[in-house]
């Protein structure tokens, strides 16, 4: 693999994407085979926000490969609490561990993590912006039920401005054929505009549609997301919203016979109970399908040797408005820009400038 941190799913090629998922369908056929495949080496899980699947998922992955795991689920019982700042804390978890995964609410945290750190960094999810290894875990479950990810009807519903897990998803598949997009949200939880830019600069095909029941016969995948009641400025706003879309068993009676229903979970209400038990609910064997996949990447990330970076520029006053950004906090972060769809953005976050 040519990437040696996994920040945004644009850092792999669909050719590696495709090494990664051979190795993956191997581990799952035949996990016994892989357990010493991180022996002796050691994963720092740094999460700064709540997780069920991808802490534990990360956690087990390292562990089935014969390797160790250390980290916090509260940050409040690390140094963070006392003031110390990200650069240092990596600095240091970065010389303990041979790979560091790490959850932030602060969008671009992975990045600046990337920037300091000796091992590997993957971003288990930073803020509303990125979550590739939960790609990885969808684009694992389509490909091994359905048998292909190309020539795709995909519709994502839901929360598709805070939705992390959308953003990375996106990005993702731009590196297939013939994908079409269905983006069914209410107007206020529209993808953010450096996603269209995105899909507009590699002339994806996508419709925004505000209604899931008219689009649903047309879909082969449908990703629900879960409204995120935590990204949200005041409860008011999430009450307009909470409880927008709800799939039921009746709903899914127009649905095509083998459509995949997906979520990265957790869920609220979004999808009732009763389609648990219909064949076409994928989302906890996403789940299951994530820890695979995880142990495929952790065979590649764990296993490199340790490279002190080099110094980098010291940022003074960000130049990124967005009020959830890491530069906001990390006043120190080297000012970064890059083009999106010809136009500046800050390489942390990707808000436009
Ligand atoms: N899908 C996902 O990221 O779940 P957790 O928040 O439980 O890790």
């Amino acid at each position: 693999m040519s990437f040696r941190h996994l920040i945004d799913f644009g850092d792999l090629s669909r050719q590696e994407w495709e090494e990664l998922y051979a190795r993956c369908a191997k581990i799952m056929d035949d996990p016994d085979a892989y357990m010493e495949g991180c022996r002796g080496r050691v994963q720092a899980n740094l999460f700064y926000e709540p997780s069920t699947r991808t802490n534990f998922s990360f956690q087990t992955a390292m562990l089935r490969l014969g390797g160790k795991v250390f980290g916090f689920a509260d940050p409040k019982s690390s140094s963070t609490a006392k003031g110390e700042s990200l650069k240092d804390t990596i600095k240091m978890v970065s010389a303990y561990a041979d790979v560091i995964v790490m959850r932030s609410p602060k969008e671009g945290a992975a990045k600046a993590a990337s920037i300091y750190s000796e091992t590997p960094v993957i971003n288990a999810g930073d803020g509303g912006h990125m979550h590739p290894t939960q790609t990885l875990a969808d684009l694992t479950t389509i490909q091994r039920y359905r048998g292909s990810i190309d020539d795709l009807n995909i519709g994502l519903c839901g929360d598709l401005k805070n939705g992390r897990t959308v953003h990375s998803l996106i990005k993702a598949l731009a590196k297939f054929d013939n994908i079409r997009f269905y983006l069914i949200a209410p107007r206020e939880l529209a993808v953010p505009e450096y996603m269209r830019a995105f899909m507009r600069e590699r002339g994806m095909k996508f419709v925004e549609v505000t209604g899931l029941e008219p689009v649903i016969p047309m879909l082969d995948v449908l990703y629900m997301t879960r409204i995120q009641q935590e990204r949200f400025s005041s409860p008011w706003e999430y009450e307009q919203v909470r409880g927008i879309y709800v799939l039921t068993r009746k709903k899914l009676e127009r649905a095509k016979p083998d459509m995949m229903v997906l979520h990265p979970l957790p869920r609220v209400d979004e999808i009732s109970v009763d389609v648990d038990d219909d064949p076409r609910a994928y989302y906890f064997e996403q789940a299951r399908c994530g820890m695979y996949i995880r142990m495929a990447l952790l065979m590649d990330l764990a296993n490199q040797p340790h490279r002190i970076p080099g110094p980098v520029e010291i940022g003074a006053t960000p130049r990124c408005s967005n009020p959830n950004c890491i530069t906001q906090s990390e006043k120190y972060l080297p000012p970064l820009t890059k083009l999106v769809g010809g136009v500046e953005c800050c390489a942390y976050c990707d808000k436009e400038l």
